[in-house]
């Protein structure tokens, strides 16, 4: 398979180990195995970490245990372990479901912008991609209507991310439906990218069910990189009917084979504590939202920005006259600050922030920016 280079990977890479302040940050900001363990009854950890450093590291179950699979299970309806495939992140997970279900020359819909992944694998497997934008003109939202126009009797797969990376668009619970209807009038899928599951904002929007529990066409997949602040586990799934499940995992046989046995139970531990680590997610993204709004407030003549709905990501507008992928790369240099380029997503004289992060970082990321900006303002 030929590919397209991964335009954001590539960026990131040249600055992410050079710099002080990453806010262009993706997740929440990650879990030490200490604090996983912390959030067990101390009477539990000692006798835990004693299981975990003496479990013996062979491969693992091919699917993931299943242990892990009934726990991921139980957070959708009617779904069993049978139902779920774990995987290495959501970034396998997506490329499963796209090479089990796509064929070169089939219709795909996909979200545009987004994660380069969910428009470049499809047209690397020779399909033809249409894209369906969420436009910064329209207020970062998702347009139903204007999926309906691009679908055809020939779309095999609509792909979509909610909440979205990059913009924290949100689909309702109605659009979600919206778009089953649509792909079930034309036979199609649906798969739903739902990395930032569970990541609420405040005043932001409720989460809509997953998209698995609308019916058979629709998959969804999942991380406990961005939730569970654990994207060094790598550890993600499918949820999908159980033939298209099947199909994944003998496709992973070639790839991955099997999930690591010490990420599956950490991924269990992790589940385990969801709530307590959904707690500790939204205290970070209370203190850095308030800080935010604060700072573009702050220079409002220079930025602005629409506050993520769900998720940790949004794009922030800025009044300059310099180009977003230069911009960002003089903050990289010049301020030691990670802000991600939106020439990266296709919005241009926007910057890509996540909320995520050590508040203590984040503030003194925006510290710096925010020197930058004054100095650009001159
Ligand atoms: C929308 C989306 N999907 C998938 C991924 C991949 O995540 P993982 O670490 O689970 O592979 C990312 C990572 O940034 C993402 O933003």
């Amino acid at each position: 398979m030929k590919i397209e280079t991964f335009e954001l990977e590539r960026w990131m890479t040249r600055h992410e180990l050079n710099v002080k302040y990453d806010i262009a940050e993706s997740g929440v900001f990650p879990l030490s195995l200490n604090n996983l363990l912390a959030f067990e009854d101390p009477q539990q950890r000692e006798a835990l970490l004693e299981r975990l450093i003496n479990l013996r590291l062979g491969y693992n179950e091919a699917v993931g245990t299943f242990e892990l699979r009934s726990l991921l299970a139980s957070t959708y309806e009617n779904c069993t372990a049978d139902n779920i495939l774990v995987t290495t992140g959501a970034i396998e997970a997506n490329f499963l479901v796209m090479n089990t279900l796509l064929n070169p020359g089939d219709h795909v819909v996909a979200v545009y912008p987004a994660y380069q992944q969910l428009f470049s694998v499809p047209r690397a497997i020779g399909c033809d991609v249409s894209r369906w934008k969420v436009e910064a003109e329209k207020g970062f939202k998702y347009d139903v209507e204007a999926l309906k126009k691009l679908v055809t009797p020939k779309t095999r797969l609509i792909v979509m991310n909610t909440p979205h990376n990059p913009s924290g668009a949100m689909l309702s619970a109605e659009e979600m439906q919206y778009v089953y209807d649509l792909a079930e009038s034309v036979d199609a899928k649906i798969l739903c990218d739902e990395a930032y599951r569970w990541i609420t904002v405040p005043g932001g929007d409720s989460f809509a069910p997953p998209a698995f529990n609308l019916g058979p066409r629709a998959i969804s997949t999942g991380t406990f990189s961005k939730p569970f602040g654990l994207p060094g586990i790598r550890t993600g799934w499918v949820a999908a009917p159980k033939e298209i499940v099947q199909q994944c995992w003998f496709m992973r046989d070639y790839i991955s084979l099997s999930p690591g046995k010490l990420n599956d139970a950490l991924a269990v531990l992790a589940l385990k504590h969801r709530e307590a680590i959904m707690r500790r997610n939204a205290e970070i993204i209370r203190v850095n939202l308030d800080m935010a709004n604060q700072w573009i407030n702050s220079r409002s003549d220079l930025l602005s920005w629409k506050a993520p709905r769900g998720g940790l990501l949004a794009m922030m507008h800025y009044n300059l006259d310099i180009a977003s992928l230069e911009l960002a790369d003089r903050l990289a240099i010049d301020y030691s600050v990670m802000l991600a380029p939106g020439s990266a997503f296709g919005y241009e004289q926007y910057l890509r922030i996540g909320i995520g992060q050590n508040p203590q970082i984040f503030k003194a990321g925006i510290e710096a920016a925010g020197r930058c900006f004054d100095e650009l303002r001159k």
